[in-house]
């Protein structure tokens, strides 16, 4: 028998997540944002729930390999660029466009050798100081791309640090625009917040899109919109059974560190599922959790293998019960991932990336 735990891809979600994405930017397209193998979901995986998209955007090289092999060919855009000389020639032959955020980049295209000229995507430093060119140098950088013939269109591109916050993208856009205002050439500004929230404000026009972690169902500005608020859908649920069951007395304590006391009579279950599959350790008593369907709570300290929850309302519940540690039950009740992640002090993104290869995945 295999451990019991097993994590699911809801390929009908991603379908939907997308879906809701282009209604939220009806004018632009979609970049289906890959990255990372696709948020921890596996690139071929979310294929058949995200192949509707318009384009795919990723970093490395392998992984575009692995988007070509699965027979697309329309875009994929390198968000971060090459990283050498020699990643032009990949470029080259798998039609990739990559976006250029540094002098080093505009170097290396000088001197590559190509039949086909690519498409670029140039990026500004609008505020967020990681990637790109400052305002200042960013038509210095243009007017050098624009001369090359290994280069034919350039298209303008910047990301915001604070779409899903109050100081939000005002800030970033005047700068954005100011520098661009005549410059020709489609635009891709907005990941996920900046797309639900102001996809459709005729000031943030885009002609293309990069919605993410909302396509894998996380409200990017948990908590104040969640999943539902949204109408997104978990995109992949973490679930294990219970491999065992205790009965707590007064006073009694749960496992490591004896971090949880009992202060009355309790049932506890004990769930095949640790941090050694993905579920974050700091995540603490009274984090959210479905046993059957029904909401209960961690107890105790998360270890390797296992952790425990609180089966006190959960009288029917033994070992092989179903847990839900994130997205949906089998009755359909919903956990969002976003309450754990909170409760655990990180963000939707980082448990999804971080499922652990031991897990069984499956696709539905
Ligand atoms: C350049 C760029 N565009 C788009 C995205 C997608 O962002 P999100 O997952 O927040 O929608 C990212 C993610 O970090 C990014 O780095």
């Amino acid at each position: 028998m295999p451990r019991p735990i097993l994590a699911t891809i809801h390929t009908e979600s991603l379908r939907h997540n997308l879906a809701r994405a282009r209604r939220a930017a009806p004018d632009a397209r979609i970049w289906g944002v890959v990255k990372a193998n696709a948020y921890g979901h596996g690139i071929e995986r979310v294929w058949e729930g995200l192949r509707g998209a318009d384009g795919f955007a990723l970093l490395d090289l392998a992984e575009a390999e692995r988007v070509r092999a699965l027979g697309w060919r329309g875009p994929i855009l390198l968000l971060e660029g090459v990283f050498e000389a020699r990643d032009l020639e990949l470029c080259s032959r798998l039609g990739l466009w990559h976006s250029v955020h540094h002098d080093a980049q505009i170097d290396m295209l000088a001197v590559h050798k190509t039949h086909q000229p690519h498409r670029v995507f140039l990026k500004m430093n609008s505020g967020m100081n990681r990637l790109g060119f400052a305002p200042a140098r960013y038509r210095a950088a243009w007017t050098r791309l624009n001369a090359l013939p290994q280069v034919d269109e350039i298209s303008l591109m910047t990301h915001f640090s604070d779409a899903d916050g109050p100081r939000g993208i005002a800030h970033q856009m005047q700068v954005f625009q100011e520098i661009t205002r005549d410059l020709p050439g489609e635009r891709t500004l907005g990941n996920s917040a900046a797309t639900l929230l102001h996809g459709s404000d005729p000031a943030v026009r885009a002609d293309w899109v990069r919605p993410g972690i909302a396509v894998y169902g996380s409200a990017p500005d948990f908590p104040d919109h969640d999943i539902a608020g949204w109408e997104l859908q978990p995109a992949m649920t973490l679930s294990a059974r219970i491999i065992g069951v205790q009965e707590l007395a007064p006073g009694d304590t749960v496992g490591y560190g004896s971090s949880f006391t009992a202060d009355a009579s309790l049932r506890i279950g004990v769930v095949a599922c640790g941090y050694a599959d993905g579920y974050p350790r700091h995540c603490s008593t009274g984090t959210p959790v479905l046993v059957d369907g029904v909401r209960t709570r961690l107890v105790g300290r998360v270890s390797m293998d296992m952790l425990t929850v609180d089966l006190s309302q959960l009288p029917d519940a033994g070992v092989g019960s179903e847990v839900t540690l994130w997205g949906r039950a089998a009755g359909g009740q919903m956990l969002a991932i976003d309450e754990v992640a909170r409760a655990g002090g990180t963000v939707g993104y980082e448990l999804m990336c971080a499922l652990a290869q031991r897990v069984p995945v499956v696709v539905d």
